[in-house]
């Protein structure tokens, strides 16, 4: 199929929102568009439409066990596609709209190809000023997995979802990620507890704040053999570069002596301490600047994964994040990535 393209929707002009209007009417007859959000672009097609769903997914070759997420005008909407509480109320209020996913019951309404037969469904209020004027055009909650082909890096931008759904969808609307990777999900297990299911932009300290918070084991380490997942997406190997990334669990110092011994064409992830110190060093690596601040790495990861995999490298080096605040969703996403290939160089 031939994909239109508005690479920068114009919400303040009359010809912006016509645009908008008829990618509304896109997404409400059957057909997909590709829209900006401030996590990751997402591939939108009608969330009440059970063949829809079914176009998601053969869009983006991705299996049908994988359940979708469905995105709301307004935090109130998602009464009307499940049963919601007091806690997601409290929730919704403090970050919504935003980068938080709720997986609550859901109503009949809710297609079974869209929550791939669970009875529960995801439901998310995106804050991307694109994403709600095209929800509030389509007139429906727009079912929307991330808009890469399954197995690769989520896109961020315009030209990497082009790369990817270029003549798969009808339509592809551009803009910024601000956050950079996709929403914090949490299900609601208690009026007073609830368990991370993938960690992004929302952290589990904030969630702290509003009720007890488990992570869910796939968070931080790699599912066993035959396990069951509370997240069927966390089961699949995820972001992956096609060149192998390898993750660095030691301090800076130690990381530098490991690279420096290296060989061959590789490229680095690299904070300001390590691009300082690799580039003056004989191997000359393909630095990426990576940024030093968890809020920046996170912003750029899915980007610099994607650059990383056309510089024709061998190899991929990052520093493993932490576990806290923000960098949780880091270690999530590169861990992943990296097929939880952690090497020791302290
Ligand atoms: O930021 C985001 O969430 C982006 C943007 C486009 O909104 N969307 C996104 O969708 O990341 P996707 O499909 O790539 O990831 C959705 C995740 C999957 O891992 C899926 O298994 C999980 O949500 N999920 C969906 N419905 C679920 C449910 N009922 N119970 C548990 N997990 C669910
Ligand atoms: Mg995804």
């Amino acid at each position: 199929m031939k994909t239109e393209y508005v690479e920068r929707p114009d919400l303040q002009s009359d010809a912006g929102r016509r645009e908008i209007e008829r990618a509304g009417e896109i997404i409400r007859r059957g057909g997909l568009v590709v829209f900006p959000t401030e996590t990751v672009f997402g591939l939108g097609g009608n969330g009440l439409d059970a063949e829809a769903a079914a176009k998601i997914y053969a869009a983006k070759g991705r299996p049908s066990d994988n359940p979708l997420i469905i995105h709301i005008a307004e935090p109130s909407d998602a009464k009307k596609y499940t049963e919601t509480t007091d806690l997601f109320d409290r929730l919704a209020l403090r970050f919504m709209p935003g980068p938080l996913t709720v997986v609550l019951p859901a109503k009949p309404i809710v297609p079974k190809t869209v929550t791939a037969g669970l009875p529960t469904v995801a439901v998310r209020c995106p804050s991307h000023p694109v994403a709600h004027a095209l929800i509030a055009a389509a007139g429906v909650p727009i079912a929307a997995p991330s808009a890469n082909l399954s197995g690769s890096p989520s896109p961020t931008t315009f030209s990497h979802v082009r790369e990817d759904l270029d003549g798969r969808v009808d339509m592809i609307l551009g803009g910024e990620c601000e956050i950079g990777v996709e929403s914090t999900i949490v299900r609601l297990d208690s009026p007073s507890s609830l368990t991370l299911l993938r960690p992004g932009g929302i952290t589990p300290e904030q969630l702290g704040e509003f009720a007890r918070v488990t992570l869910s084991d796939a968070v931080l380490n790699k599912l066993k053999e035959g396990e069951t997942v509370q997240s069927p997406g966390m089961k699949y190997k995820h972001y992956a570069p096609k060149t192998p990334l390898f993750l660095l669990r030691g301090d800076l110092q130690s990381r530098i002596a490991y690279l420096s011994r290296q060989t061959g064409r590789f490229a680095v992830l690299a904070g300001g301490e390590e691009i300082e110190a690799l580039s003056r060093h004989p191997a000359s690596p393909v630095l990426f600047d990576f940024g030093d601040d968890p809020a920046i790495r996170l912003h750029r990861l899915f980007f610099l994964l994607r650059e990383a995999d056309k510089a024709g490298c061998e190899r991929i080096y990052a520093a493993l994040p932490e576990t806290e605040g923000l960098s949780l969703a880091l270690y999530n996403r590169l861990i992943r990535a990296a097929g939880y290939q952690i090497i020791e160089t302290n």
